[in-house]
């Protein structure tokens, strides 16, 4: 039997996390709980989506395609290296040309930051649109299930202590989440390398050296470091950085109890922590994944139901 919701938020497109306030915050992850308990959409009406990936997933792909088939949508296929934007098609007459074929909804993932603003308020497309990642700007299907997984660990996010570590400046995983985590009410802290904080980061918290973090840490999050977006680079010491600003299994040995750690992925063992912390008993890394699936489920249906698709009543 199909739940309906009351209150199911409906949107033509997810694109940042600042699209969504508190309450349909907490509205998509309470779904997404429904869905990791068993809960089914019946769709009575077909939907068409396609995953346009032009930076490489596993995760979010694959969690999109599992998320659409386990609600029944039919997936298309994209490859973009197979597709006719290598004959210098953009992606705007792109999403045209699947919007004219017949798919309902876009996934994507792109290198360029705010690339969504080519395919969003132009009359000509149709479509609805997901999110999947946009360089270094935000990662909304991330932020959420972090988010389902916290409040599964701690039910409230007032007063948490949330320290992100790493890569801050090139990770949309960390833009998303201090944004929201701030307005959730959680305290926020920062460390990592000085050169990849920014003074934008001071509004949402406070940049301590990962020492002075460990003790007083309720969510660790940790993040890869992004060589893609780092133009130039010179050689990169993982070792020093491991030993510097990763969680090592003596700063990991000072965390309180309760604290978990998570990783957006994908995790780079013994550079940004110990290779065994990965399956310790704080780690939430496959929980994180798991409820990947369920977080875009909801997504999904939000979509859907704004988009006003798959006959769903
Ligand atoms: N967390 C995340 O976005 O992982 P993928 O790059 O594998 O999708």
């Amino acid at each position: 039997m199909m739940k309906v919701l009351a209150n199911m938020p409906e949107f033509q497109s997810i694109v940042s996390m600042q699209d969504l306030d508190v309450a349909e915050v907490e509205q998509l992850i309470s779904r997404a709980e429904d869905f990791k308990a068993g809960a089914q959409l019946k769709l009575t009406e077909p939907v068409y989506v396609s995953n346009l990936f032009f930076e490489n997933s596993t995760r979010t792909h694959t969690s999109f395609e599992m998320a659409e088939r386990k609600l029944g949508l039919t997936v298309i296929n994209f490859d973009p290296q197979a597709s006719s934007m290598s004959k210098g098609e953009t992606l705007h007459d792109t999403a045209l040309s699947l919007d004219a074929v017949g798919v309902n909804l876009l996934v994507v993932r792109h290198p360029q930051n705010d690339y969504y603003n080519e395919l969003l308020g132009h009359a000509d497309l149709s479509l609805g649109l997901i999110n999947a990642g946009d360089g270094s700007g935000e990662h909304p299907s991330q932020s959420l299930l972090d988010m389902m997984t916290i409040a599964e660990q701690f039910g409230d996010f007032t007063g948490l202590r949330v320290a992100i570590i790493g890569d801050l400046t090139h990770s949309r995983v960390a833009r998303s989440n201090m944004e929201i985590l701030q307005r959730l009410g959680a305290e926020l802290f920062f460390s990592g390398p000085k050169a990849w904080y920014s003074q934008e980061f001071a509004q949402y918290g406070t940049y301590l050296p990962i020492d002075d973090l460990v003790e007083k840490t309720d969510v660790m999050m940790l993040l890869r470091v992004q060589h893609e977006r780092h133009p130039g680079e010179q050689a990169f010491d993982t070792q020093s950085y491991f030993e510097r600003y990763g969680l090592t299994k003596e700063r990991a040995s000072r965390l309180p109890e309760q604290a978990i750690i998570m990783h957006p992925g994908p995790v780079n063992r013994n550079v940004e922590l110990a290779s065994d912390l990965v399956e310790g008993k704080q780690s939430r890394f496959v929980t994180q994944m798991q409820n990947g699936v369920y977080m875009r489920m909801a997504m999904l249906e939000s979509v859907l139901r704004g988009n006003h698709l798959g006959g769903l009543v």
